[in-house]
């Protein structure tokens, strides 16, 4: 079984979806380890939940993206993480993470790339007027929301809908598109 990290930080449904999954015998997988950014982010309470193992690194302690990358990655090698999940993990990977892990870093970007890139991909389309919505997953590249598409879900927007009833069915196709990208990539 493929040994895989999920990264987030904050409230981590993705990072649930997955673990959750995991747990139900839906994605043969071994999720390790969480890594978060954020001391007080609720993902944790969710590994916590899962029995899931979760190291906090604080950029500000390590002063450089650098040498705190090189921490993360002495725990990743450590646990022979095979994949990288980025599941609302708001930094930017760089180059040391990038050259470990090349092409085993996949993120989910809650737009349907190449638009909408960046922090508030939802209000973004939101504002836009878009008649469709969706999710995407994509390997992670120098590029931010840049690296090659593995994966897209849509949803259509329905007149009346607000952009709370949006971001909820987001969501709920982000979990499953996770779930199902993962299934193909690490079960095939
Ligand atoms: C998701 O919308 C994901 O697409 C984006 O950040 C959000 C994380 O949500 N990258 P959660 O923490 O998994 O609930």
């Amino acid at each position: 079984m493929k040994r895989i990290a999920v990264f987030a930080s904050g409230n981590g449904s993705n990072f649930e979806a997955i673990a959750k999954a995991i747990k139900n015998g839906k994605l043969k997988a071994n999720l390790v380890c969480l890594i978060c950014d954020k001391k007080d982010a609720y993902v944790l309470e969710r590994a916590k939940k899962y029995k899931v193992k979760s190291f906090v690194f604080s950029l500000k302690k390590y002063g450089d993206k650098k040498t705190y990358e090189e921490a993360i990655l002495k725990v990743l090698e450590s646990l022979k993480v095979e994949l990288i999940c980025l599941a609302g993990y708001m930094k930017i990977i760089s180059d040391t993470l990038l050259k470990a892990y090349n092409n085993k870093i996949i993120n989910i970007h809650p737009a349907l790339l190449p638009a909408f890139k960046g922090a508030h991909a939802i209000e973004d389309a939101y504002n836009y007027g878009v008649k469709v919505y969706g999710v995407t997953i994509h390997y992670v590249s120098e590029e931010v929301d840049g690296g090659k598409i593995i994966s897209q879900g849509v949803i259509n927007y329905q007149e009346g809908m607000n952009i709370l009833e949006i971001e909820k069915r987001i969501h709920l196709l982000e979990h499953r598109l996770y779930v199902k990208t993962l299934k193909k990539l690490l079960e095939e």
